[in-house]
Order: C-alpha cells, then sequence, then structure tokens
C-alpha cells in the first residue's frame, strides 16, 4: 500500500458505507443493518447486508465481504489506489500526489493507457466492419446467422486486409511505440519492424466484468489456419481470470451458468436468448475461473463441444468446480458439435430441452468411465460397478452416497442392495474408504465449529463492546487458531482498549479480496436467540469453547521445561472452571 494508515482511515470514514453502496444497489432497512440483492452473485432474495455501525457490507449467500474499498474494488474491478481515488473524489479530500509511489503511479498510467488503445481499436474495428471495405466480413458475420443488434451488442469488428492500418491509425492518435508494444496489438519484426497483429480478420472484442476491452480474438473468414489469433496476455489481460461473456451473464436472471468454449457458442446462445453464457476461451478452465464463477452463481451447465476434446475439458473442469462449491451438469450436444452448430440446426427450444436435461456431472463422468469397460463382458460389467463403487464410496456423506447408488442403479437396471454392499466392501476394505470409516469426518467440522465460535466472539464484541472486559479476562487473542483470526483479535482488543471500535478501519489492513471477505466473515457471524438467557448461554458456551479449544492446542504446543508457560495453562483451565458461575448478558 502506498498510502498512510491515516489518509487511507480519513477516506473511509469520510464516505459512509450505507450511502456508496446505496449508489449501486437498492438497500433496505432490516433492524440494525440494510439488505439488498447482491451484486456479486445471482439471487431473489436479500442476503447481502450493509451495517452502517461496523461500516462493512457481508453477503451471507455468497461470502462477499469487506469495507467501502473492498466493495468498490469487487463491483468496479478497482485496484486499491483507484478505489482510494474515486472515495477521496467524492468527499473531497485531496490526496498527496507523492503517496503515489512512482511505480505505482507508472503502472496505474499504463493499465489505462492500454485500456484506452484497446477501446480505440475496438471502436475502429467496429467502424472498419460497418465501411464498405468490411462489407465481405459483414456478410461472414450475417452468413453465420448473426443479427444487426448481435453484432453491435458485442461490438464485433473487422481488421482491413493491410496489416499496417490499425498501427498507421494509433500512431496518428499519438499513441507511443512502446505503449503499442504493450497493448498486445503489435507484433514486432527485425525484417518488418512494428505491424498488426490482427488482420483481415473478424475481430470479438474480449470485455471484463465491467465491459471494458481487455483484448481481441480475430477469426479468419473461412478455413485458414490459425482459425482464431488471440491477444497475448498484457498488464490488462490476463486469459485465467476472464470469462467471455461475463459482463452479459453476470446481469442475466437465470440461475446457472452456461459455460462453453468459444466465441461464436457464447454469442450464438446470448442471441438465442440464454444470456447465462459465458467462455473461457480456448483455455482449459482454471481455478481462478472457477472461482469467480461462484461469486455469480452454485451451478454451473457445461455445454462443451461433444468430441473428444470438449469430453476431456468437462471432465477437467467438473472437480475443479466442485472444489470451488459449484455443482455442474453436463449438456449433451449431439448429434451437433458445439451449441451454435446445435441452436442454428434445432433452435430455442430445443436447446432449453438439452438443458433441463443436462446430465448430473458424477452420472456424466461414470458414463465416460462405462466406455473403457466390456460391458458385453460379465467380467467386464463386475470391474466396471466395482469402478463406480469405488467412486461412490469416495463421497464423505452417507446420504450423498445412497443417492448416487440409487441414481446409478436406476440407470443401469441393477440391483441396488447389490450395488450398495459393492460399496460397503469399498468402504470396509480400500484405503480411502479405512480413513472414512475409522475416522468419520468429524474433524473438518469441528475444526469448523471452532473457528465459527472465535468469530461468534469477535462478532459480538464488535457489535457489543460492553462485553470486552468480561470477554478478555477469558479469551485472549492468542486463543484464536488462524494467524489472521489472531490478527483481527488483537487489533480488535486494542481498539476496545481505546474505547473506538472499528472494524472497517481494521479491515483496511489485509490487502487482497479473499483476507477482506475473511475478514468480512470475522464481524458478520451471528446465531440466532430468541431469549436474553438463551443470549446470555450461548455467550457463555462459546466462550468455554474458545477457550477449551486455546488451552488444548497451547498444551500440545508447551514444552515440558516451560513452567511459566505450564502454570499459566493450570490458571486458565482454573478460571475456564470458573466460567461456569459467572453470569454474563449484553
Ligand atoms: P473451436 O475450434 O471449437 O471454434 O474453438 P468455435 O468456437 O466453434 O469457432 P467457429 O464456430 O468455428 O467460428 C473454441 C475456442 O477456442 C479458441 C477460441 O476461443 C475458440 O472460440 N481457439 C480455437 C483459439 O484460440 N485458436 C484457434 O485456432 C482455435
Ligand atoms: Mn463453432
Amino acid at each position: 500500500m502506498y498510502y498512510s494508515d491515516d489518509i487511507v482511515e480519513e477516506v473511509r470514514s469520510r464516505n459512509d458505507i450505507v450511502d456508496v453502496i446505496s449508489g449501486y444497489v437498492k438497500l433496505q432497512r432490516r433492524g440494525s443493518s440494510y439488505f439488498g440483492l447482491c451484486p456479486f452473485h445471482n439471487e431473489k432474495s436479500p442476503s447481502f447486508s450493509v451495517s452502517q455501525s461496523k461500516q462493512m457490507y457481508y453477503c451471507f449467500g455468497c461470502g462477499a465481504g469487506g469495507n467501502v474499498f473492498t466493495f468498490l474494488m469487487e463491483y468496479e474491478n478497482d485496484t486499491f489506489p483507484e478505489a482510494l481515488k474515486v472515495l477521496a473524489d467524492r468527499a473531497g479530500i485531496a490526496l498527496p500526489e507523492q503517496e503515489y509511489s512512482q511505480e505505482a503511479r507508472r503502472q496505474r498510467d499504463l493499465k489505462t493507457s492500454v485500456l484506452e488503445i484497446n477501446r480505440t481499436a475496438a471502436k475502429y474495428f467496429y467502424w472498419m466492419l460497418k465501411s464498405p471495405q468490411g462489407e465481405r466480413a459483414l456478410q461472414y458475420l450475417k452468413g453465420r446467422g448473426l443479427s444487426d443488434e448481435t453484432i453491435r451488442h458485442f461490438g464485433l469488428g473487422y481488421a482491413g486486409p493491410y496489416s499496417d492500418a490499425l498501427y498507421r491509425y494509433l500512431k496518428k492518435q499519438g499513441v507511443s511505440e512502446q505503449l503499442l508494444k504493450e497493448s498486445g496489438l503489435m507484433q514486432v519484426s527485425e525484417k518488418q519492424g512494428m505491424y498488426d497483429k490482427f488482420w483481415n480478420r473478424v475481430m470479438f472484442p474480449i470485455m471484463d466484468v465491467n465491459s471494458k476491452v481487455i483484448g481481441f480474438g480475430g477469426r479468419v473468414m473461412g478455413d485458414g489456419k490459425p482459425k482464431y489469433l488471440n491477444s497475448p496476455e498484457t498488464v490488462i489481460f490476463d486469459k485465467s481470470r476472464n470469462l467471455y461473456g461475463l459482463n452479459f451473464a453476470r446481469t442475466s436472471k437465470k440461475r446457472n451458468l452456461l459455460v462453453c468454449e468459444g466465441y461464436m457458442d457464447v454469442i450464438a446462445m446470448h442471441q438465442a436468448g440464454f444470456t447465462n453464457a459465458v467462455a473461457s476461451l480456448g483455455t482449459a478452465l482454471t481455478s481462478q475461473h472457477a472461482s469467480i464463477l461462484k461469486r455469480y452463481t452454485d451451478e454451473v451447465i457445461l455445454t462443451y463441444d461433444s468430441d473428444e476434446a470438449g469430453v476431456r475439458a468437462a471432465l477437467r473442469a467438473i472437480p475443479l468446480l466442485k472444489e470451488a462449491g459449484i455443482s455442474t451438469r453436463v449438456l449433451h450436444m449431439d448429434p451437433y458439435k458445439d451449441p451454435d452448430e446445435f441452436i442454428r440446426a434445432l433452435g430455442t427450444e430445443a436447446f432449453q430441452q438439452r438443458i433441463n436435461q443436462a446430465e448430473n456431472s458424477f452420472l456424466f463422468e461414470v458414463s465416460i468411465l462405462e466406455r473403457s469397460y466390456d460391458m458385453q463382458d460379465p467380467d467386464g460389467k463386475t470391474r466396471f460397478f466395482q469402478a463406480v463403487a469405488a467412486r461412490i464410496a469416495a463421497f464423505e456423506m452417507e446420504l450423498e452416497r445412497e443417492n448416487y447408488i440409487e441414481a446409478i442403479t436406476g440407470k443401469y437396471q441393477i440391483s441396488f442392495e447389490g450395488l450398495r454392499r459393492m460399496v460397503m466392501n469399498v468402504l470396509m476394505q480400500g484405503a480411502p474408504a479405512r480413513r472414512i470409516v475409522t475416522r468419520p469426518p468429524v474433524r473438518p467440522e469441528k475444526e469448523d465449529g471452532i473457528r465459527r465460535s472465535q468469530r461468534l466472539i469477535l462478532t459480538w464484541l464488535a457489535e457489543y463492546p460492553q462485553l470486552y472486559r468480561t470477554v478478555s479476562a477469558y479469551v485472549h487473542p492468542e486463543d484464536f487458531s488462524d494467524e489472521l483470526y489472531r490478527e483481527v483479535a488483537e487489533m480488535l482488543y486494542a481498539q476496545l482498549e481505546q474505547g473506538q471500535v472499528n472494524p472497517a478501519r481494521i479491515t483496511s489492513h489485509f490487502d487482497g479480496q479473499e483476507q477482506q471477505r475473511a475478514v468480512a466473515e470475522i464481524f458478520n457471524t451471528g446465531v440466532r436467540v430468541e431469549t436474553p438467557k438463551e443470549q446470555e448461554k450461548a455467550i457463555q458456551e462459546t466462550i468455554y469453547k474458545v477457550v477449551e479449544h486455546g488451552i488444548a492446542q497451547r498444551t500440545g504446543a508447551l514444552d515440558p521445561a516451560d513452567l511459566a508457560g505450564l502454570q499459566a495453562l493450570v490458571d486458565a483451565k482454573r478460571r475456564l472452571q470458573e466460567l461456569g458461575r459467572l453470569h454474563i448478558s449484553l
């Protein structure tokens, strides 16, 4: 960070979070907080909350959260200095210029310039498409079924037949050679010097979630090679983080997202009304893609090509999506190759039907697995079901296993009990099975429970500072198991000592969306309690749990020779016993 704490805090405190967010999201007061529809994922009932007292926001649905800076960074895709600038301007605060390090300023200016060049290029290509020179390109796009409206909506264009047209156009606008190089729109060779990367191609501008052009794909009109050329990675274009069409899809009202492979597929689906389609553009789906998708939806329907490569891509994507907490279904495209061809051949309704019938990802994986067994041969068939049983055994929850056993027995007409016994056998013998049987997944759950209790304490302290004296007599910052929690606890305790609780300021100390989300979660953990009596009990139990866990942790780590440490633990244990008699209320 290039600004002093004081400046950051000054800007933050002069921008009320409810005011700022109200400019983007319709908020309604409910109790002590404001609620609205979360702008970071699709939802029908509001789980996005903004707290005036904490000056923080948090979505109970998708976990997005932070302070007013985080909001702008997440919503506008701003960098921290950009968000700071916007909010400083809004509050009429002049930022000290020298606080920008030179490198930071250079990067910011570079990004702004490269965005500007991409925008200019996109407008130029669009203009070319609509000019007489673009006649053939326009016919090509129309020949592929695109309407004028679709062409305009996606900003499609044409790079003309000369390999220096854009170069000369941008030079005339005063763009420097250095910037041209950074833009990704040029190629440099020793013989020819600098020339256009794209020529004689129809152009697909690639936009980020805020519809800023960050790169291009260009397609030959016909059978030439390579079929598509794409912008290289630049200061503004990172393929592993961008999804084509997401700028439109994120506001579509559908409950899931359709993920496909190509430009034309996204465009064809949007034109047909499936405005929830995005593509990972030739590169395999990454875990970054998956976590971006998770911001907007809990369900993805893979609409990859029906060929071998498409199947492989789907098999790779499914675990990544699962890891991100997304459930996946797979759409069957056959006998067509991709969504574009399917929709052109069979139309919108047929495609909608395929969406409805899209197959659960586990069943899809099983049907691919089936291909490597000879199902006519009794032994082959047995081996296949054994392999399926092994996969089912890998699910942690019994209910999940039962559901899949049922689905498989339905699909292959075999007996439920038979398959269930196979699964049980795997669970009893196999290596992964032993883990599941002897140690059912209580550990992670317990760990989650403790972390949740720790968050509860911090939320309560932020909301009811009067609890501080009681809580701090038992719970110390070192009782918090994870480093981030501990740091937050230390800062909050220091604020409470000063009598100035300020969770939003604590948030500013952490860099990066993930950490800020975690901080927002810490300050937005709640339990439902009805009566004061229940409340008291909840607080007491929570303190008890956290202290007990802290003691256990420290006991495990204690050096047997550390007598003072031992004494401290004994004291802590004794105090823990007293806790039962304590009277706590809010
Ligand atoms: P496909 O070969 O499936 O093409 O590549 P497509 O999307 O169906 O395109 P049309 O219908 O033939 O015009 C899928 C995606 O892979 C990337 C592009 O993003 C393309 O949309 N790709 C493909 C490339 O980057 N370069 C290539 O040469 C081919
Ligand atoms: Mn295609």
